[in-house]
């Protein structure tokens, strides 16, 4: 942590001005840049002040940024595999405390204010992350504890002892009050007061964690807050310091790097895309200039040396696929040296950076289909704020089909509009049917849509996958001879994850048909779908089945979740008796029972499944789709025997990042062959209060072992979608 120093926010700008405005004229190696810290909205505090009745036995103290107090957290984290205790820091607090050297037990301590934004650790991203995601501390910048009662100051007072005291009261944190207490030590003298005490709260009752980055970070829900106080006497009637910030100045101060030739190239072919103004991950990062990159240099090395990003998933055992966009060992390297050198620049902080990756060539626009209900604005609350982080969300895109004799696409496109909230899309095909279906789960609430997550979360027979989107992925070209047939009445139904920060935006993301021109339609072969269901099923670990008996041992009419007939029921409440009858159907088409899933690897439970393949031709893509448990999956053709190949290998999930691969070679299958699939899921992976036993079905808290296969049939067999089945 940099020194405390008094700063006048408005003096270091010019200075900045100065610094750069002088560097720029001496040679290279001399530069050396001080970045303003930019991203804390509000650095200040202040709090309620309190007065003195009777200055004979009261003595007034006061906590103000100024004078040395601190305020930090530790929590247990696993970063990129490795476990740490990650600690973070404000010195942002204020407040004020009497006591009573007469009758100490009649000592008051005053609303403590704890600027939250302004914690600062070791990674300038984690803060970033803490800021933006999950203490949202640009919304909700301080933190208030009101003591409610104090123990351990029924004493005798002596200046310069030693106190043990423990403190009760409301901790406020984002929107909740929780009570906590804090116990540590008080010591006060004439002068000053020094207190140290600590809490162990959970991340989850404030609703800032536990924090879960599928592949990068993971915290437990245990967080320990230290207050370490140093308040100063004050005499009566002094006014309150006016919350004025005085912080430390992280200065990024980066001369020299090699830069420009290295790792500006790398980033500007394979980073900046998407970490641009308005692109998928700026909100989370942003790469406008030089400096963005140089202020996170260390967590750039890391999040590519662990192929973190960019987000490409297939590893292992995977054969190669087309449009790879990860990185190369070398490249990785070069970043990693970078880093490691200090990550400074040799250009000007502020230059550009501009994406240089492969140009995305546009398909034929030749049907642009809106969602039939409307653009989508998500519910808010009183405050307009959004009512949900995430949501899932189904809309109808009606395909105009005028001559009635169904509609050939050569390709199609997922057009995101606001893509600071659309993470991701699946795309499928209904038919009319399905009509009823959609009107039964759009009354349910007044905005365009269903609720929906997972699928389509549509029934009715025929509803098919077409495909899907994330972010940076090129829209869907078919190869030359091939093309999707839509049949007559069908809808596509677009389903898309929104992610909403602060802002409840209207949506209308579109789908684009590229349609096929009479002489493509002469001699098309239909790409055949295939989708593969097999099972899901995730025991609590015994730990788990503990807590669970026990609550259910001592709390009236708790439900045992971690009984699966428990949650079976729970689903038929919440769905239908269809849904109940999945999970059961896919163990039994793959021959197993429920007991075959008991054993878990510490809270890792596997699935493996071997079924025949159902379109014969040339596999085009492979996916994979599970939810947010998943942990790693692999899809093999004719396991066990001479000719096995793996199709699809994901040793680490990610949820975010589901796509169709595309394999380079030319894999031929026949309905002779077995594809086996396989998936493992992690119940640490996302947070459950409740113990719960984990099976097929669509919710956030059900998990799914689902894959496609895509192939290109011999030419003049017209291939088809198969349904889905949900
Ligand atoms: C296809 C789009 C895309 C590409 C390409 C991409 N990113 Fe990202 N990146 C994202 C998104 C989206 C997020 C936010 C992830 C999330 O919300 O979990 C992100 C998050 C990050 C994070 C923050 C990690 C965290 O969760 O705190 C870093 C660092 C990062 N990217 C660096 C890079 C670098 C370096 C590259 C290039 C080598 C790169 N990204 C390429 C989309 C992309």
């Amino acid at each position: 942590m940099a020194r405390l120093r008094k700063l006048d926010l408005g003096r270091l700008s010019i200075l900045v001005v100065l610094l750069i405005g002088t560097a720029a004229i001496l040679t290279k190696d001399q530069w050396d840049w001080i970045f303003e810290p930019d991203e804390a909205e509000t650095q200040g505090v202040s709090a309620e002040t309190l007065t003195i009745d009777d200055d004979a036995v009261e003595r007034l103290y006061r906590i103000s940024p100024n004078n040395g107090s601190a305020v930090s957290y530790a929590v247990e984290e696993s970063l990129a595999g490795s476990d740490k205790v990650s600690t973070g820091v404000t010195q942002v607090v204020a407040g004020d405390i009497i006591i009573n050297t007469a009758d100490p037990a009649a000592s008051q301590v005053g609303e403590v204010v704890v600027n939250v934004e302004m914690f600062d650790s070791d990674s300038s991203l984690r803060d970033k992350r803490l800021r933006h995601d999950f203490l949202e501390s640009t919304h909700w910048p301080f933190a208030r504890f009101s003591v409610t009662a104090i123990d351990g100051l029924d004493v005798d007072f002596a200046d310069g002892e030693t106190y043990d005291v423990s403190l009760t009261g409301d901790l406020t944190v984002k929107e909740t009050t929780s009570e906590e207490i804090f116990s540590g030590t008080v010591t006060v003298t004439g002068e000053q007061l020094v207190a140290s005490v600590s809490a162990e709260i959970l991340s989850s009752t404030y609703g800032v964690g536990p924090i879960n980055i599928a592949r990068l970070a993971h915290t437990k829900d245990e967080v320990t807050l230290s207050f370490d106080l140093v308040a100063d006497r004050v005499a009566v009637g002094t006014e309150a310091d006016d919350g004025e910030l005085e912080t430390d100045i992280p200065e990024f101060a980066v001369a020299g790097g090699a830069f420009a030739d290295t790792v500006q190239p790398i980033l500007e072919e394979n980073c900046v895309s998407c970490h641009i103004s308005g692109g998928p991950g700026w909100d989370t990062l942003a790469f406008d200039t030089a400096a963005d990159a140089a202020e996170v240099a260390e967590d750039i090395a890391l999040v590519t040396e662990i192929r973190f990003m960019p987000p490409w998933l297939p590893g292992g055992d995977s054969p190669e696929f087309e449009h790879d966009w990860s990185l190369s060992d070398d490249e990785i390297a070069t970043i990693g040296a970078w880093a490691a050198d200090g990550g400074g620049l040799d250009v000007a902080p502020d230059t550009e950076l501009v994406a240089r990756g492969q140009a995305i060539i546009p398909i034929e626009e030749d049907q642009v289909v809106a969602p039939r209900d409307g653009a989508y604005t998500t519910e808010v609350d009183e405050a307009g704020q959004p009512t949900r982080a995430d949501e899932y969300r189904c809309q109808v895109h009606e395909v105009d089909d005028p001559e009635g004799d169904g509609t050939w696409i050569k390709g199609y496109e997922f057009r995101p509009d606001q893509k600071s909230i659309v993470h991701h899309s699946i795309i499928y095909l209904a038919p009319a049917e399905a009509l009823d279906e959609i009107a039964r789960k759009s009354a349910e609430d007044e905005r365009p849509g269903w609720t929906c997550f997972g699928t389509s979360n549509l029934s009715t027979s025929g509803v098919g996958n077409m495909g899907g989107w994330a972010p940076g992925q090129a829209p869907t070209v078919f190869p030359d001879g091939y093309g999707l047939f839509i049949p007559s009445g069908h809808m596509v139904i677009n389903q898309i994850h929104f992610h909403h920060d602060h802002e409840a935006l209207e949506d209308n993301s579109l789908i684009i048909l590229d349609e096929a021109t009479p002489e493509q339609i002469d001699g098309i072969t239909g790409i055949a779908g295939s989708s593969y269901l097999t099972p899901a099923e995730v025991p609590c670990t015994p730990e788990e089945q503990a807590i669970a008996a026990e609550r259910e041992a001592t709390v009236d009419g708790y439900v045992n979740l971690c009984v699966r007939a428990n949650v079976i029921e729970e689903i038929r409440e919440k769905y239908d008796n269809f849904a109940t009858f999945i999970p059961n159907a896919l163990l039994l088409q793959c021959g197993g029972t429920v007991d075959d899933y008991d054993d878990l690897e510490g809270s890792v439970g596997y699935s493996s499944c071997d079924l025949r393949a159902k379109n014969p031709g040339t596999i085009y893509t492979v996916l994979g789709h599970m939810h947010e448990f998943g942990d790693a999956y692999r899809m093999t053709l004719n396991p066990d025997t001479p000719e096995e190949m793996v199709l699809l290998d994901i040793p680490n999930w990610d949820f975010e990042w589901q796509l169709n691969y595309d394999l380079v070679e030319d894999v031929e299958i026949t309905r002779a062959d077995t594809i086996r699939f396989e998936c493992w899921w992690d119940r640490t992976r996302l947070y459950m209060p409740e113990p719960r036993y984990i099976t097929w079905n669509e919710g956030t808290v059900d998990e799914m072992c689902f894959s496609s296969v895509t192939v290109l049939p011999e030419p003049g067999d017209h291939g088809s979608v198969t349904p889905l089945g949900s």
